[in-house]
């Protein structure tokens, strides 16, 4: 029977020495089912710690990261902003994204991104180190504990589902059926709520875990076989071929390898070292207009036809009336700069580069809005893309560094940069600064 079946008869002694058969049934040790199935001397309640420990910090930090970009949409301004409209309460936290610090999203999108990718390792080991647990029987003994395991199948699961579908969008090879934002969000709250859950439970031990093994300063012996409540313990453990910490170090180096493969793709200087990452290795050109680019104008589109000077003209509307400006029209405009990067929310971005233009807040008192501008609407040439259209906050508009750039590090725009013209707003994430601007409409969304 053995091999084959997953169970073996147990034959119990029974008070006064009989034998009987069929109580008592233990899984075989062929099967996962069984503690004997696990047989790697790693795996211990201080692993578990060690691990539970980086997570519970870096998580936490991906968990607010992530709310933010969802906050830097400023999603509550106009459904074109908005991908994820049925949110209700779970949008209960989202404030008026401010444009200081300049570099805001580059910070808290390239960490988020980075951040994920680096703790790809510790996630997964953490998973190995209690998959036992996943396999104890009974699979609930009481209410209490089939809740816990219910949160753990949501930890497990809202925490593989949040780093694939993360993966899979900054590699840009997006697969999942469904649109990734409200996928992301709402599993993001339910990887969080099991993680909280789950924290609170098993946070005091895990301390408890790591105290112990500083008292003992050597290498941490777990309990012996038998007495070790957490079922983490192989009871019949393989010969030991890497101690625990030459373990914790293989996947703090895996780590550092994911780190210092993606986290280049947020510097010039060290694009070249983000080997993984779509927009890192090098940049696209050489020149003014040699820095990162997302979409390109054929990509998106653009027609060389309908941006050449005669054609092209801006449409401006406001509570004063309506105005079309051409590009000459617009440089005749009082120009200003500002250094401000690109800061894409796949978490690559650029360092700052000198963007000239015409100030945001000049084109709205062009049609009546002197004084406070209002928010704007901003519409490109675009013919697709979920961000052809995006709105603009009235503290965007007003910043003095928001502009509708026409030319940038001293030569105009080129085409994949957005020419005739684009919209540069300090801190806020790439697919709001619409390129290859056709119109904009300040006043109330
Ligand atoms: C390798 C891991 C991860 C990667 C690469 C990743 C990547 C991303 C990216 C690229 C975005 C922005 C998408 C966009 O606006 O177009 C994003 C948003 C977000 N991420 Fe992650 N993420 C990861 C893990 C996580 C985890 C573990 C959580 C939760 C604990 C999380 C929570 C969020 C939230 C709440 C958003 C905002 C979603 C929205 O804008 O609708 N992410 N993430």
């Amino acid at each position: 029977m053995r091999g084959r079946q997953s169970f073996v008869m147990v034959r119990r002694p029974l008070p006064g020495g009989a034998r009987t058969y069929g109580r008592g049934m233990e899984p075989s040790r062929f099967s996962p089912f069984s503690p004997r199935f696990w047989r790697s001397p790693l795996r211990g309640p201080w692993l578990t710690s060690v691990l539970g420990v980086v997570l519970l910090v870096g998580i936490t930090v991906l968990f607010v990261t992530g709310l933010l970009s969802y906050a830097a949409y400023n999603p509550g301004l106009s459904p074109v902003n908005d991908k994820t409209p049925d949110k209700g309460v779970l949008g209960f936290y989202l404030f008026a994204w401010p444009t200081h610090p300049h570099w805001l999203y580059r910070l808290t999108q390239g960490v988020h991104v980075t951040l994920g990718i680096t703790l790809i390792p510790v996630l997964l080991a953490k998973l190995w180190s209690v998959v036992p647990r996943l396999f104890t029987l009974p699979p609930a003994r009481s209410l209490a504990h089939a809740l816990e395991r219910l949160s753990l199948l949501l930890l497990v699961g809202g925490g593989l589902f949040e780093f694939v579908t993360g993966v899979l969008n900054v590699q840009l090879d997006y697969v999942f059926p469904g649109s990734f934002y409200p996928l992301h969000f709402y599993g993001a709250w339910i990887f969080f709520a099991a993680f909280v859950a789950h924290a609170v439970l098993k946070t005091p031990a895990a301390l408890r875990n790591l105290r112990r093994m500083r008292e003992e300063r050597a290498e941490p012996a777990e309990v012996a076989e038998g007495a070790e409540p957490t079922g983490l313990t192989a009871p019949d453990p393989d010969p030991a071929t890497v101690s625990r910490r030459g373990a914790l170090g293989l996947v703090g180096g895996g780590s550092l390898l994911l780190f210092a493969t993606t986290a280049g793709q947020s510097s010039d200087a060290l694009r070249w070292t983000a080997l993984f990452a779509p927009h890192g290795r090098r940049d696209p050109g050489t020149g003014p207009g040699g820095f990162q680019i997302n979409k390109t104008a054929a990509y998106a589109g653009i027609r060389p036809a309908e941006t050449g000077e005669d054609a092209w003209r801006l449409v401006v509307r406001g509570r004063g009336g309506t105005v079309r400006l051409s590009r000459a029209e617009l440089l005749d405009l009082p120009l200003h700069s500002a250094a401000l990067p690109i800061a894409c929310v796949e978490g690559w971005s650029t360092s700052d580069q000198w963007w000239r233009g015409v100030r945001l807040r000049d084109l709205a008192a062009l049609v009546g809005h002197d004084g406070d501008p209002p928010d704007v609407l901003v519409e490109s040439l675009q013919r697709h893309g979920a961000f052809r259209r995006a709105a603009l906050r009235a503290n965007q508009v007003a910043d003095p560094r928001s502009l509708l750039a026409l030319s940038v590090n001293g030569e105009d725009l080129t085409p994949d940069h957005g020419h005739p013209a684009r919209i540069i707003v300090p801190a806020a994430p790439g697919v709001l600064n619409t390129k290859w601007v056709a119109e904009l409409t300040f006043g109330d969304l």
